[in-house]
């Protein structure tokens, strides 16, 4: 038994802290919602694991309909395809010896797919899938107004395309466009029109590949901002959608987001000082909460607001207007235990090293998150 099971069964206030708890009803619910809006629409799901960075997670999203999962890392594929999963997109570009080693590695169990922007990076893979004797399938990532990755929309796409159709021991499968710059961008309504037109790139380059004679299966894109704009489009075949599994204070402000889906993240943390009248220390810093989406704040308690981290300390201010506070005036001790949302789901994750289980207040279960810090 590991160190930490013997919490299980117990109420997730008896957890010592900091710990990462899941509402796995809330979890549960937000998996079965995603399931059921692709049960309606021409695109699956294939959700992106770096949010959660946990088979288990990612089993229970396929057993509910995804098609696969999607990684940032190869660190991650690795993770998911030990744990039995097969079909694969890395959609980011494999550059280098000893990671173009690592994935062909991988193709020889599972069907791993993975992103290309660059012509030598296509002879590399498939110099590599050639020795090796396996099969990589490919997508070229083109640019659809994010500005990171992904080569230019049309003629430039058209040449790697034509490059990967020619070249041993890769197929061509299609196209990724990501509209990363549109996936929280408030109202609902402006956000579909800016992806809609950032997508048209998409479906010209498509275009312009069938005019050549290049047949396009797959058209990948999408997060948990645009699933069901991007989703609903016929022609994109795969949505590559993460944090909707345990969401955010951050996604949670996103217009035709927030109330699809419910937070299921919160950080468990205790009071360890209530220096003054109006402030109480968390033992929560930046060790355990991400703050680049704004700084999180506890849920149950709206006179709080956590104005600081630290590396291990959260600072709270008890906001009582202009009226002076009295000791006795804050509601917690050192000692009590509150629970803190998330701003970034993604990112505090990778701070842990496993989740608790929580149904019903009782502890479930413990998860390790077996691709925490799988950044290579
Ligand atoms: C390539 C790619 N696809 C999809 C996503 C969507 O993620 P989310 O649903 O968490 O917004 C991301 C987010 O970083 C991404 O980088």
């Amino acid at each position: 038994m590991h160190a930490t099971e013997h919490y299980i069964g117990r109420h997730k206030t008896e957890l010592d802290t900091p710990a990462l708890l899941i509402d796995l009803d809330k979890m549960e619910a937000n998996i079965q919602k995603m399931a059921d809006y692709f049960a309606t629409v021409n695109a699956n799901l294939r959700p992106h694991v770096k949010t959660h960075k946990t088979p288990i997670i990612a089993h229970k999203q396929i057993a509910a309909g995804a098609i696969g999962v999607t990684c940032a890392k190869l660190g991650e594929a690795e993770t998911v395809i030990h744990a039995g999963i097969r079909d694969v997109l890395i959609a980011n570009q494999i550059v280098g010896t000893q990671k173009i080693a690592r994935l062909v590695n991988l193709a020889k169990h599972s069907d791993i797919m993975v992103a290309v922007d660059d012509a030598q990076n296509i002879q590399d893979l498939s110099e590599a899938a050639s020795t090796k004797g396996v099969m990589i399938r490919i997508l070229v990532e083109i640019n659809i107004g994010m500005n990171r990755c992904g080569v230019e929309p049309r003629e430039p796409a058209l040449a790697l395309a034509q490059q990967v159709t020619k070249s041993p021991n890769l197929k061509f499968e299609g196209l990724m466009g990501y509209e990363g710059h549109l996936i929280t961008q408030n109202g609902k309504y402006y956000r579909e029109n800016n992806t809609r037109l950032a997508m048209l790139s998409l479906f010209s380059t498509a275009d312009h590949l069938m005019n050549n004679g290049i047949e396009v299966s797959i058209l990948s894109g999408g997060g948990t901002g645009t699933y069901d704009i991007t989703g609903s489009i016929p022609e994109i075949t795969e949505i590559q959608a993460g944090s909707y599994v345990f969401m955010d204070a951050n996604y949670r402000g996103v217009q035709g987001v927030g109330d699809k889906f419910d937070c299921a993240l919160t950080v468990l943390s205790t009071v360890v000082s209530c220096p003054a009248p109006d402030r109480i220390i968390v033992d929560a810093g930046m060790k355990v909460l991400t703050k680049e989406f704004g700084i999180p704040q506890p849920i149950d308690y709206p006179e709080l607001e956590m104005v600081e981290l630290s590396e291990e300390h959260g600072k709270m201010q008890v906001s009582n207007g202009d009226i002076p506070l009295k000791p006795g005036d804050i509601p917690l001790k050192p000692g009590d235990k509150l629970e803190i949302l998330p701003t970034h789901c993604c990112t505090t994750v990778n701070l842990h090293d496993k989740y608790y289980g929580i149904r019903d207040e009782i502890v479930e279960s413990v998860w390790y998150i077996t691709a925490r810090g799988s950044s290579q």
